[in-house]
């Protein structure tokens, strides 16, 4: 199991910045919290990750089609979404050490470190709904129980943070301010003009470039529902919390799809079912993620948008717990709607069979590309004796195979071992190593997660064959080097 390693958090951000994953954001400047540089291992998984997605739900897809939107959108879109008023989170600071904190962070932690019997809790008996924003001790004990508080209003969260008595996870004293909302959307300004004209948004979410873009996607292509635009791109979150490395920054690279269908022809509930069996495909089949880390996690009423009829979550067993992978949400016809509303024009569909006009629904999974390698690399991660070994499926894996010469020193091994690696890397990304023993050469590639390492020996020379080594198995086999190029591309399929 992917925490079954104790530190595994320190040891994958340690392996990260020591082979070239991922580096702190702004190292030489001190740092910038929440953010972070993707070296040149992490820049090649990143993008293969972003290609299974885009292959797996784009390309392969006949019922697909794809867009690439502007980060920087007329700032009406965010107002139309309702980003501008609500897209916000609700906040904490301590007055001792000035510490700003989320407070449903801060009370689910609460809630995980003490136990979720309500039991535990000092619950006033006697209070007041009004006054305490809860409607009696029934919804606060089953808020308890769930562990999960995301949505509660601010007033909501002070009661709960006093009656607890939940001390700053900073510096272990309790002397918060109230609860306030935070907008989480970046603000910038669009060239000279006047401020209060020049306002505009970098994106929270990839998804409204796709309503925006909606109308000429069906004037200009052949789709007819029920059909799903998928975008791949940046994202940017005013996120004051702890980050969790990758799992939650300022940008990330979000992977989203709105999937349009028309609600008297096609059962949403078939449609969501069927995202979710697309969903669980993809993280099991193609990232190869173990099943006992995965679970489903449906969202209350007090959690879920008031747009969306149903929304569930993928979730992965962080060694912070089980979180937030995949976002699946029934957001029926909202976000159209709002944009009809807000730009005058009619953004409705015509069935071309049948005349009949409609604003289509939408169910959209939305998941993080980042947070998936962050999964992606605590799922692979083991230790077998004295190696590290990152065991990526190959698909994903910076480098499909490392070639060596057996010593660095003959020059006819080094020659020919050139040879090999010039020859495949035309056709993948190849690592070359001679340097040390053909073990230490073979641990280096196990913590990147190389699949196969290719030894040009002396009996290459001879034979014309190579030893390659399977980074899981540790078994190795000869193959003839005009077979390599047709056994990498088979492990690949
Ligand atoms: N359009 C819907 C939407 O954006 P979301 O749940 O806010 O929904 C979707 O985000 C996914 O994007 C999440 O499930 C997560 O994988 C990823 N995500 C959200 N905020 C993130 C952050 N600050 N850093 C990294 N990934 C994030």
């Amino acid at each position: 199991m992917a925490d079954q390693y104790e530190n595994l958090m320190e040891k994958i951000v340690s392996l990260s910045k020591r082979r070239g994953f991922v580096f702190p954001g702004s190292e030489i400047y001190g740092g910038l919290a929440n953010s972070y540089e993707y070296g040149p291992l992490g820049v090649e998984l990143k993008k293969n990750i972003q290609d299974e997605w885009w292959n797996a739900f784009v390309r392969r897809r006949s019922d697909m089609v794809g867009l690439d939107s502007s980060i920087i959108l007329h700032p009406k879109v965010w107002e139309a979404s309702g980003h501008v008023a609500g897209f916000s989170d609700a906040m904490i600071d301590c007055k001792n050490c000035k510490t700003r904190t989320r407070a449903d962070h801060l009370v689910e932690d609460y809630l995980e470190e003490h136990g979720t019997d309500p039991a535990k809790y000092r619950i006033p008996d006697v209070f007041d709904p009004a006054g305490s924003g809860f409607s009696g001790r029934e919804e606060i004990e089953t808020i308890v129980k769930s562990g999960k508080v995301e949505g509660l209003k601010e007033q909501q969260f002070d009661s709960l943070i006093q009656w607890f008595k939940v001390p700053c996870p900073t510096c272990g004293k309790f002397d918060w301010t109230p609860v306030r909302k935070f907008n989480l959307l970046f603000e910038t300004h669009i060239g000279i003009v006047p401020e209060a004209q020049s306002k505009a948004y970098l994106r929270g979410e990839t998804a409204q470039g796709i309503f925006v873009s909606f109308k000429n996607i069906v004037d200009s292509s052949r789709v007819t529902l029920p059909f799903g635009v998928g975008q791949l791109g940046k994202s940017f979150r005013n996120e004051i919390t702890k980050g969790n490395f990758i799992f939650r920054t300022l940008e990330f690279e979000q992977g989203e799809i709105e999937y349009f269908f028309d609600p008297e022809a096609d059962d949403w509930q078939k449609l969501f079912e069927e995202w979710k069996k697309s969903l669980w495909d993809f993280v099991t089949g193609d990232l190869r993620i173990r099943t006992e880390n995965l679970r489903w996690r449906e969202h209350g009423d007090e959690e879920r948008s008031f747009y969306s009829k149903r929304t569930e979550d993928l979730e992965y067993r962080f060694p912070f717990g089980f979180k937030e992978l995949w976002g699946l949400a029934y957001r029926t016809d909202y976000d159209l709607t709002q944009h009809q509303k807000y730009s005058g024009l009619d953004l409705s569909y015509q069935d071309p069979a049948t005349g009949k006009r409609i604003v289509p629904h939408v169910i959209e999974p939305a998941v993080g590309i980042n947070r998936l390698m962050a999964m992606v690399l605590l799922d692979a991660y083991a230790e077998e004796g004295d190696r590290v070994v990152l065991k990526l499926p190959p698909r994903i894996a910076p480098y499909k195979a490392a070639v060596f010469p057996l010593l660095r020193n003959k020059e006819e091994l080094v020659g020919k071992a050139r040879e090999v690696y010039e020859g495949l890397r035309k056709k993948f990304l190849v690592a070359w190593d001679d340097r040390g023993n053909i073990g230490k050469r073979y641990y280096a590639q196990d913590e990147i997660g190389t699949p196969y390492c290719i030894t040009i020996d002396f009996d290459t020379l001879e034979k014309g064959d190579v030893t390659v080594r399977d980074r899981d198995t540790a078994a190795q086999e000869r193959i003839k080097i005009e077979d390599l190029e047709d056994f990498i591309t088979k492990k690949l399929s």
